[in-house]
């Protein structure tokens, strides 16, 4: 929506990787809200920044609706999403504004234990699960590889067992996950971390002076973990 704003809304995750690390770093930054870890939405005290609870695949289209004005969100999860619109033809709806420095993970393709790898030509024909269908095909296209993509929605790492695809493709963070399901990794697509993410097009009310100076805590919180 285009509705001027004085508040600022952050979208978070709910439960899972992301947030508690999303929380503790805005809590960081000097934010508050009223207490309600139960409640989706948790009104800013400190400050008129807001936060959503949500689904972290949730995040980029609730940014691009405008319904969020900012997001922490894996960087796999928005280039997934930003691919996908571009696949549609839409254009770019929102962009990284800074690498939070947690949540970090590869998106890895994952070749069963006893293959012998020799490089992505060896993909041709194959077929690879993945949740992340737009980033593979973009990387398969730019190799000039034809494979098939078979999309599922979790569990990704059983497919080869199940004989429902030849290889993976998902993410690894600890790797236990492959070396559970004798899989090993054998390419990384992309090197993901939480971000902060927000709209393509930036505000034009009050919500920009709110996200600048958001902006520049998130920077100084991050520079004095290192
Ligand atoms: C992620 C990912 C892998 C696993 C990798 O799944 O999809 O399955 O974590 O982590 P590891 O290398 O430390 O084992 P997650 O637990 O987030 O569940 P999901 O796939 O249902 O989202
Ligand atoms: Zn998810
Ligand atoms: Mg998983």
């Amino acid at each position: 929506g285009t509705a001027t704003r004085d508040r600022l809304r952050i979208a978070i995750q709910k439960s899972g990787r992301l947030a508690e690390p999303a929380r503790s770093l805005l809590a960081a930054c000097g934010l508050s809200w009223r207490e309600s870890r139960d409640k989706l939405f948790c009104y800013g005290e400190s400050l008129p920044v807001d936060l959503l609870l949500v689904r972290d695949d949730d995040i980029p289209g609730l940014i691009a609706d405008g319904v969020c004005d900012l997001g922490v969100v894996g960087r796999n999860e928005l280039d997934e999403q930003a691919g996908e619109r571009a696949r549609n033809g839409l254009p770019p709806a929102y962009r990284e504004l800074h690498g939070l420095g947690f949540g970090q993970c590869r998106l890895m393709l994952a070749v069963p234990e006893e293959w012998e790898w020799q490089g992505p030509q060896q993909l041709q024909g194959l077929r690879i699960a993945t949740s992340y269908p737009a980033i593979l095909a973009g990387w398969l296209q730019r190799q000039g590889i034809d494979a098939h993509v078979v999309e599922l929605s979790g569990s990704v790492e059983i497919a080869p067992r199940l004989g429902t695809a030849d290889l993976i493709c998902d993410l690894v963070s600890s790797g236990a996950t492959l070396a559970a399901n004798h899989l090993k990794p054998v390419e990384n697509l992309l090197d993901s971390e939480a971000v902060l993410a927000g709209p393509a097009g930036g505000f034009d009310d009050a919500r920009a002076g709110l996200a600048q100076m958001l902006l520049r805590r998130v920077d100084g919180v991050l520079q004095l973990k290192d």
